[in-house]
Formats: structure tokens, sequence, C-alpha cells
């Protein structure tokens, strides 16, 4: 399979770093994939991203890459407000597409895309590299077996320290034209998402949003009005009737790349740190009771690199793991649903019902 690299800032190395890398850490795979084209903004950063990638072809036009008949997969990494136009051109040429979170940055504009996908039959993945965990996959299979009985609430933070900084330059990150939303679309989505995963659909939200630092100095060097919240809070509940919190930060000082999820149910409850990515913490409330504490406590399960095979086998499946290893095992599973008739999850839908939930504490923040 051909692909063609729209954006190569930090999401693009790593994907592309994923393609390079996929036969390393999965064993005898029936498809090949590798990078055709790439383009990014000015001539001269595309023809590094090239040289980069060690291919010829760059271009500051993504037509170009996307109506190429030589080209399968649109692989989209650039910012968020530019996702909306490029998947609609890419579903129009019929292009397979991986594209990285949020979808867009509206739910008008992601339930159009998702329904276009669907019409035109698209295979398309949006990138939620945490499911892709052999911890979370572990809490999925432990919840879907029914282990914690019917979810009762969550808890789910994903928390940065890099707009704590007051002299930290505002990037397009901290610029709503072009993040659509701050640290809510950036973190925030991925939070979501986890908890859609594991908990179900989410159908209401109450929200607040926060901005600690109102000014900072622009990449011009020019002070800049903050737009973008830089931390949002929310209270929500799934269709099922469990209640709990989802929390974006990237003013929580002391924090790396932390996510800590809980989800309590009915017979048992789990928890997981992103920080520790090879534990999965389960408490199994049918365990005894007795002197002492009996038999109850919560097991850390040691999900490691488990993953079924083709993975698992290198570096062997008890190395400890880390956040590429998530990112690895979501090229592959797209890149394999591609080449066979498997579906493609978390799809393009998965990233509109995300939205959905952004949309909803966006709107509720604001009343
Ligand atoms: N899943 C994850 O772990 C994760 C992590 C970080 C970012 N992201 C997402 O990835 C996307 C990109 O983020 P990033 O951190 O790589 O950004 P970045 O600023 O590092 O890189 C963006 C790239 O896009 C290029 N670009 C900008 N506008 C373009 C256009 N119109 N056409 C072509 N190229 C264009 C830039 O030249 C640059 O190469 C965002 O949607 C972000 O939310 C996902």
């Amino acid at each position: 399979m051909k692909i063609g690299l729209i954006g190569f800032g930090s999401m693009g190395k790593t994907h592309s770093w994923c393609v390079k890398n996929l036969n390393y850490f999965y064993r005898d795979l029936p498809f090949t994939a590798e990078y055709e084209a790439v383009c990014t903004t000015k001539e001269e950063t595309a023809k590094a991203a090239a040289g980069f990638l060690g291919i010829n072809r760059y271009t500051v036009s993504e037509d170009e890459i996307i109506n190429d008949k030589a080209i399968d997969i649109i692989d989209i990494c650039t910012p968020n407000v530019y996702h909306y136009e490029t998947l609609k051109k890419a579903i129009k040429a019929g292009k397979m597409i991986y594209c990285e979170k949020p979808l867009c940055i509206s739910y008008a504009q992601a339930k159009e895309i998702a329904e276009l996908a669907e019409k035109n039959n698209i295979k398309g993945q949006i990138v939620f590299n945490n499911r892709f965990l052999p911890a979370i996959m572990r809490a999925k299979q432990l919840i879907s077996e029914g282990k914690l009985g019917r979810i009762l609430s969550f808890r789910c933070e994903y928390l940065h320290s890099s707009a704590a900084d007051p002299n930290k330059k505002a990037g397009w990150k901290q610029n709503k034209d072009i993040c659509g939303a701050g640290t809510l679309f950036d973190l925030g989505s991925h939070a979501v998402d986890l908890v859609y995963y594991l908990c179900g659909e989410i159908i209401s939200v109450k929200s607040m949003s926060q901005i600690a630092f109102p000014e900072r100095i622009g990449q011009d060097g020019k002070l800049w009005k903050t737009n973008a919240d830089e931390a949002f809070y929310m209270i929500c509940k799934t269709k099922t009737g469990a209640v709990g919190t989802i929390e974006a930060s990237k003013i929580a000082v002391g924090a790396n790349d932390d996510i800590n999820l809980a989800v309590y149910g009915e017979k048992g409850s789990l928890k997981f740190s992103l920080m520790e990515p090879n534990w999965l913490n389960y408490y199994d409330g049918n365990a005894s009771d007795g002197d002492y504490g009996g038999n109850r406590g919560y097991t850390r399960i040691e999900c490691c690199g488990r993953y079924p095979l083709p993975g698992g086998i290198f570096p062997s499946f008890k190395a400890p793991i880390g956040w590429l290893r998530g990112h690895l095992h979501s090229m592959y599973s797209f890149l394999d649903a591609c080449h066979s008739d498997k579906p493609v999850l978390p799809s393009l839908s998965d990233g509109a019902q995300v939205q959905k939930v952004l949309e909803l504490a966006l709107e509720n923040d604001k009343q």
C-alpha cells in the first residue's frame, strides 16, 4: 500500500516511524506499506520531510497527493482546522484514510465526514492511539466479559504541564482559529474517547473551561491574548446511566503525559495510569473478605507488550512498553484492516461521536 502523508510535524514523524518499523514488531506481514509522497506548507520543509523519509516526492499541494492514482492511503497529520477539507477531498477521491484527532473542529463537520465516508464505503480510522495499549485492550476485554457488571462511574484525567510556564510562547494549539478548542480538543479528545470506548456513549455533559494565563508571547514575539482553553473540566453521563468526570489540563505542574483512568462497576473496578503503561489494576468485588483483608485488593495485571500474534514478538512480550508502541499497534491495525476485510476501528464515525461530546462540553461551558 502506498501512503501520501499530509503534514510532517511531530505526528508525521510518529506515523512514519510506525510504518517504517512495522516489520520488526509484527511477524510475516501479508502486506507492505510505504510512503510515496509528503506535503507540508513550505517547499523547503516538504523537501526536508522527503529527505527524512527517504523518498523523492514532495509537494506543497495536498491535491496533488490526494488525486494521485498510485496512492492508496491518505495520512492526515495537519493542525485540526485543516482536517475537514482534506478528509472531504480524500473521501471523494476514494482513498483509505488515517486521520489524527480530533476529527474536525465541529460536530456538524465531523458528522458530515462520517456520513460521507459511510456512503462512499471508505475505510477510515481516527487515531486514538491509547486504545491500542495492551492495558487498555485488557480493560476492554474485562468489561466485555462482564467482570465489572453494570458500570456506575468513571474518572479520566489527561494532564500535561506544557502551558503552566507563562513564558512559553503560544503556538497553533493555543490559537482557537487553528485548533478549534485548546486542551479540550488536544488532550480531552483522548480522555473522552477512552470513556466512550470503555463505558459507552456519553449523552450529557456539564463543563467549565479555564484560562490561567490570559496573555503570553506569540510565535511572532508580539503579545498574544490566549483564546483557547488551557484546562477543561467535565461531568458526564452515559446512555446506560454511568456518571463520571473527565478532565484535560496543560497547567498541571509536575505532570508529564499523565492519563489517569478509573472505571467503577457493580462487581469490580479498573485503574490505569499512562505513566505506568505496563500495568492494569483490576479489583474483583467478588473476592472473599476476611480477617486481615482476606483476598480483597487490586490485582496488578502484567500487560507489558503482550499483543496477540503477529505482534508480541519483538522486543520480547515481557519488555516494558511506552506511548510509541500504542501508536505502532494503531497503525498496524489500520493497515491490516485495509489489506483484509476487517472493520477499521476506531472509525471516522467514532471520531464524530467523540466530537459530539466535545461540542456538548463547549456549549455547556458557554452557557
Ligand atoms: N494522537 C496523538 O498522540 C497526537 C499527539 C499530538 C498531536 N496530535 C494531532 O496531530 C495533528 C498534528 O499535530 P502535530 O503535533 O504533529 O503538529 P505540528 O505543528 O508538529 O505539525 C503540523 C504539520 O502540518 C503542516 N501543515 C500545517 N498546515 C498544513 C496544510 N494546510 N497542508 C499541509 N501541511 C500543513 C506543518 O507544516 C507541519 O509539518 C493535530 O491534529 C493534533 O491534534 C495527535
